[in-house]
């Protein structure tokens, strides 16, 4: 029996690759976002409960007060790649969400407690008053979030599962079990924020604000952090790859196009090894230098691009052994919407560029002294 829902009669408005191209740009910025988020936010609050280390509790509020700043770009790319994801995989991803509607509606309430617990960790750490327990609130939460969207995300690619899951409850209140590669995925992700919020602390030691011994104790910390959770990162990427089906596996290294993405999952292995490497350097030397924070931001984003070309060939070629051909749609492009897309799009870029200038301009303030 068809499983997926029939194709929507209304033709995609651009051509596929495209949407494509911008949902693989737009979705790793969000997981960059995503990742010193998870990680940053936990670093902060481990670094907030040593109170007699001045630099640990530097640590922790610099974190902090840019943590509800990371929240908007979270959110911000978070949207673009939901749009274009629902264009293109419309008829599994509407399934999956309703499946498990009541989980996914209550994101919006989740993410909102979240941001406004960002906002108290940040300020009880300015008042000097305890805080840990308000940021490690936040932190369950955001993980919480992510483990609905690995839950999502995977049940958009199990059409087997929904005929069941709906006999259960239309109600959407119940959760998937049984699908192998939700928990490695899920906490790829959760060790992929430690790895990226330790290449942030490394970025940090650079900056101008910090005192000598602050760089120093950012770039210690940061650099070791980044190396171990740089290995177990490692690791549940291997294992989220090996619980793929045979016929993911196999069309990584043979379809004409999915061969891309395979590439790319070894593009993405050498260079979480490249940033180990890079972070033990930075962690052991303590190196301050700014091209070494910027090194670390160049290779991280890499790697978060890598991993979504990989993961986004791991979604077709599992679709694709389920009878749902992304590339399969009627395509009627509309150039001129396509175009004033475009001009706005790169005008948007072009707007936050200037923003993070006028913040890169404006005079410093001792991070320690504020
Ligand atoms: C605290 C907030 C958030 C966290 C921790 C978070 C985390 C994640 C994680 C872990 C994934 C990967 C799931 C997987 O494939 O295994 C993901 C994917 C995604 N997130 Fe977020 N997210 C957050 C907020 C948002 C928001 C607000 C939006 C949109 C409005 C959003 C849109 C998406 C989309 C569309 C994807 C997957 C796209 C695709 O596979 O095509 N996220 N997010």
């Amino acid at each position: 029996m068809q499983s997926f829902p029939a194709v929507d009669p209304i033709p995609l408005p651009a051509p596929i690759w495209l949407l494509k191209l911008l949902h693989i740009v737009t979705l790793a910025l969000h997981f960059v976002a995503v990742e010193m988020l998870l990680g940053g936010l936990l670093l902060a609050v481990l670094f907030s409960l040593f109170r007699g280390s001045p630099s640990s509790m530097v640590a922790a509020k610099a974190l902090a007060r840019r943590l509800t700043v990371v929240m908007t770009y979270v959110i911000n790319l978070g949207v673009p790649p939901l749009l274009f994801a629902q264009v293109l995989y419309g008829r599994a991803l509407y399934t999956s969400s309703v499946l498990i509607g009541a989980y996914w509606i209550s994101i919006i309430a989740i993410l909102t407690l979240t941001y406004w617990l960002l906002y108290r960790f940040s300020a009880r750490l300015e008042a000097g008053k305890s805080a840990w327990w308000v940021g490690l609130s936040a932190w369950v939460l955001a993980g919480f979030i992510a483990r609905l969207l690995s839950t999502n995300m995977t049940l958009m690619l199990r059409p087997e599962a929904w005929r069941q899951m709906y006999s259960a409850s239309g109600a959407g209140i119940y959760l998937p079990t049984g699908d192998p590669t939700l928990e490695p995925r899920w906490l790829m992700m959760l060790a992929g924020g430690l790895f990226i919020g330790g290449l942030w602390l490394v970025y940090l030691a650079g900056r101008s604000t910090f005192t000598a011994d602050e760089k120093s104790f950012l770039a210690g910390a940061g650099g070791k952090i980044a190396a171990l959770f740089g290995v177990v990162y490692l690791v549940a990427g291997l294992w989220a790859a090996g619980v793929q089906p045979e016929v993911v596996k196999a069309g990584l290294h043979t379809h004409w196009l999915y061969k891309f993405a395979g590439f790319a999952g070894y593009g993405w292995l050498a260079l979480v090894a490249v940033a180990v490497l890079l972070a033990a350097v930075a962690g052991f030397g303590k190196l301050t230098a700014g091209w070494v924070g910027w090194a670390g931001v160049l290779v991280g984003t890499l790697i978060e691009i890598m991993l979504v070309v990989y993961r986004d060939g791991v979604r077709d070629l599992t679709l694709l052994s389920k009878g749902f051909d992304v590339w399969d749609r009627v395509v009627v492009t509309n150039w001129s919407v396509v175009g004033l897309f475009l001009v706005l799009f790169v005008g948007g870029l072009g707007v936050v560029g200037w923003l993070v200038s006028v913040v890169a301009r404006a005079s410093k303030v001792m991070e320690g002294a504020a």
